[in-house]
């Protein structure tokens, strides 16, 4: 499936994204192993959480979808787990496999772990090497999927420090930890989304995270709870850098997750000028929301702070685009692991933007976008999600039509993202089959 995007403006309006994908997966997975029923609203229906749900279900936990958002999960306690007669195929989801490899560590019995071309050449060492620690065992395609996570082995906590600021291996590893004896201390060189923790806590875990040092001991178990999945901030990170570059446009999104782990977006739009207010704050269930009110604004190039790389890693491709669109220069340093996301992410976009007739430079892991015009083209989006939906986003401004391929990946994480931009005005079309 491909988009055709003409050139026509965002108009003001209100929105709400869907679910956020992170908390979305940690409620299936750790309301099924908690005791009791765990209701959760605002779920993630995309391909990537519904993955994770069917491998749940696949393991013998009973999940009642009450209607598309909204989830009951009958949790079967830490060792009701069954083992699943399938492997558990996890699509296109780096999140539901890492987390996975770590759950299924402290298991009794085996399991299987596959995923689409592009989860099957993803690195899984990160996890692998951290788990075996703890003496977990798991056989791996030279540290690709696919994974097999031995059951049987009897876990002990660990003191790891995280070689790469990873919310995902630093999860994983707190789910072998809660099977571990003793506790198991984590050191993250930068700040990642805490998620997990603040679930964990919110489940009766005792956890500890300070200054970076987070402890937990092991053995424990968790009891059901309530989860209100706010509004995913990487997916409303597109309407917001649509909205920025539009020529007068004013937009509302409504209850989005602004957990302090997670909003460098944010930060960094508003440093080159943007005029992002966010109203009405507050706390839903564990996590920070707020309405996000955004207004057209004159970009400017700035040097990206390093520090925010970990805060807004989902959220490069977008900016990227906000650098293409602003006026001078934008650098971006030390940004190497989007080479290792759904596909290498710097390359797509350098050579996506250059299509567009945009100036940029490559050098290592550091990128430098200088701002100009789009002219019309085609992308390839190399089936990555966000990369498909950041070049619908540029296409509002090129001047003439934009055709992105391969964007059916789009449904991983923002279902019903042409439709909602095609209800805020931009002229945007779905096509099926492939174009060379
Ligand atoms: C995620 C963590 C991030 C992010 C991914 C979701 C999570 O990955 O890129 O989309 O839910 O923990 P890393 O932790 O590998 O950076």
């Amino acid at each position: 499936m491909n988009f055709l995007v003409l050139p026509s403006t965002l108009r003001s309006g209100t929105a709400v994204v869907p679910g956020d994908k992170s908390i979305s997966h940690r409620a299936l997975i750790l309301g099924s192993i908690a005791e009791g029923q765990t209701e959760v609203s605002g779920f993630l229906a995309g391909e990537d959480c519904r993955a994770t749900l069917k491998a749940l279900r696949d393991m013998g936990v009973d999940i009642e979808e009450v209607d598309a958002t909204d989830l009951r999960i009958n949790g079967v306690g830490m060792h009701g787990l069954a083992q699943s007669m399938q492997p558990l195929d996890l699509g296109n989801s780096g999140t539901a496999m890492r987390l996975f490899a770590g759950l299924l560590s402290g298991q009794s019995f085996d399991s299987i772990l596959t995923g689409d071309d592009s989860l099957s050449g993803r690195p899984m060492k990160r996890v692998t090497n951290p788990l075996t620690a703890m003496g977990a065992q798991i056989d791996s395609d030279d540290g690709t999927p696919p994974l097999t996570v031995h059951g049987g082995n009897a876990l002990v906590g660990i003191n790891y420090p995280l070689p790469v600021a990873s919310a995902q291996v630093k999860s994983a590893i707190l789910l072998a930890g809660l099977y571990a004896k003793g506790e198991t201390f984590i050191t993250e060189p930068g700040v990642t989304r805490d998620h997990t923790e603040r679930m964990l806590r919110s489940m009766g875990v005792t956890l500890t995270a300070e200054n970076g040092r987070i402890c937990m001991p092991g053995e424990q178990s968790l009891r059901a709870t309530r989860v209100q999945v706010p509004a995913d901030l990487s997916s409303a990170a597109f309407l917001i850098v649509a909205a920025l570059i539009a020529s007068d446009c004013e937009l509302l999104l409504q209850n989005v997750g602004v957990n302090p782990t997670r909003n460098g977006v944010i930060a960094i739009l508003r440093d080159m000028g943007a005029d992002i207010v966010l109203e009405n704050a507050r706390v839903l269930g564990e996590e920070p929301v707020a309405d996000i009110r955004v207004r057209s604004s004159e970009l400017h190039g700035i040097d990206v702070d390093r520090a925010l790389v970990p805060l807004a890693i989902d959220e490069f491709p977008i900016l990227f685009i906000a650098a293409a669109a602003a006026s001078g220069q934008t650098r971006f340093t030390d940004i190497g692991e989007l080479r290792v996301k759904e596909s290498d992410r710097i390359d797509a976009m350098v050579r996506g933007l250059r299509a567009l007739g945009i100036t940029v430079k490559e050098e290592q892991d550091d990128v430098a976008v200088q701002g100009g015009h789009f002219t019309g083209t085609t992308i390839d989006s190399r089936g990555d999600h966000r990369i498909a939906m950041s070049f619908a986003v540029a296409a509002t401004r090129a001047d003439a039509a934009v055709q992105i391929k391969d964007v059916a990946t789009v449904d991983t994480s923002f279902p019903g993202f042409s439709a909602c931009l095609h209800s805020l005005g931009v002229n945007i079309t779905q096509q099926e089959g492939s174009i060379s």
